[in-house]
């Protein structure tokens, strides 16, 4: 098997990072086969600092999210690797262990609010419930507590709307109300699982702040998950581009997004709308669709849709595993394609002049 070559994996102490993942698989076995949804991933992540995950439907984001707090203890799911988060592992934790860490040490917002608030409590009794798991506070200090981090999130009135039903808040003031409840505890690492796919632009933009804010104030490290690479430019210092389950390329937004290195990041950078650009221009979606995790293309998985593949002598990219090799002159940056650095530099240059 093909070693993976990163910065991270040479570091050989696991508590160097606060967050330290490393060959994360979660595999779940079906009636069709085995749904390797995440297939040996690696990051690592500071706090204070943003990861930003990308990837189309189904890459495996969530699944990672999921594992990172523990909620894949119990199911069907076999995971393995190692999840260093501040010195301890998680993967190897119980789930009465895992139970202790959520909320507190590690919280996550999810891109259905209403999946993760319950209609039958009012907002603030929830958020006030959230903090009595991990402190031993009376209801009113609860309370108080949950009314304090509702003004927190820019609730109006939070005194009165703690009051209020979920179904009684709009879209993006459930949303904030979620991201409450994600911080009532002040979280060290904060996962948002798509956070801002349901809602308008101008709410987007208001979460996002938010969850910017939030984050200075209180030091956190945060993962994003997107589609969106317009959201990852805006607020991460990493990106990890997802594709089939695994890494196809890493590194600081900065180097990332400055020369992508991938054609499948190339596609995700044309099928958004330009940073700072107009919102309407038209899209070109990536052609083709994402592959199945049972069995996933040979050669590189993204093959079946890359325009490129035939600049690559021998047919490799059919029948050859591209290694996530690092890119020249770059600290971290790494990813995994047969191209050699000229053809894709040029590719890049052919590509901006045909935008300009
Ligand atoms: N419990 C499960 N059993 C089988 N397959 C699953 C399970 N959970 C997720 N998957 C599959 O794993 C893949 C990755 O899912 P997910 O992480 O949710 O993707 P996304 O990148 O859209 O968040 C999908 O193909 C999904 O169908
Ligand atoms: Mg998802």
């Amino acid at each position: 098997m093909a070693i993976e070559l990163s910065p991270q994996s040479v570091d050989v102490n696991p508590a160097s990072s606060f967050l330290e993942v490393r060959d994360l698989r979660v595999h779940f076995p079906t009636e069709d086969g085995l749904v390797k949804s995440v297939d040996g991933v690696s990051f690592s992540l500071e706090k204070g600092k943003t990861l930003g995950i990308v990837g189309e439907s189904g890459s495996g984001k969530s699944v990672t999210s999921l594992s990172l707090l523990g909620l894949h203890k119990g199911s069907r799911a076999r995971v393995s690797g190692e999840v260093w988060l501040d010195g301890e592992e998680l993967v190897g934790m119980t789930e009465a262990q895992m139970r202790a860490l959520r909320g507190q040490k590690v919280s996550m917002i999810f891109q259905d609010p209403l999946s993760a608030l319950h209609p039958f409590f009012t907002v603030g009794s929830q958020i006030a419930e959230a903090y009595r798991v991990h402190h031993k506070a009376s209801k009113k200090e609860a309370h108080e507590r949950a009314v304090e981090m509702l003004k927190r999130v820019g609730i109006p009135q939070p005194e009165r709307r703690a009051k209020d039903y979920p179904h009684q808040f709009s879209g993006g003031m459930r949303q904030r109300a979620m991201i409450a409840m994600s911080l009532v505890c002040d979280p060290e690492l904060l996962i948002a699982d798509e956070p801002t796919t349901a809602l308008d632009v101008t709410v987007q933009a208001q979460i996002l702040d938010l969850i910017r804010d939030l984050q200075e104030e209180f030091g956190s490290a945060v993962i994003i998950i997107t589609h969106d690479l317009g959201v990852v430019a805006e607020i991460s210092d990493d990106i990890l581009v997802m594709y089939g389950g695994r890494r196809i390329e890493y590194g600081s937004v900065h180097d990332v997004l400055k020369a992508p290195e991938h054609p499948y990041t190339w596609g995700l950078l044309q099928s958004m709308p330009h940073l700072g650009g107009d919102v309407s221009q038209r899209l070109n979606p990536i052609p083709g669709s994402p592959p199945s995790l049972i069995n996933l293309p040979s050669g590189c998985a993204f093959n079946p849709r890359c325009a490129f593949k035939d600049q690559v002598a021998d047919g490799r990219c059919l029948s050859e595993r591209p290694e996530l090799l690092p890119v020249l002159d770059s600290d971290k940056h790494i990813a995994a394609c047969h191209l050699t650095g000229d053809a894709k530099a040029e590719i890049r240059s052919a590509s901006a002049r045909g935008t300009k």
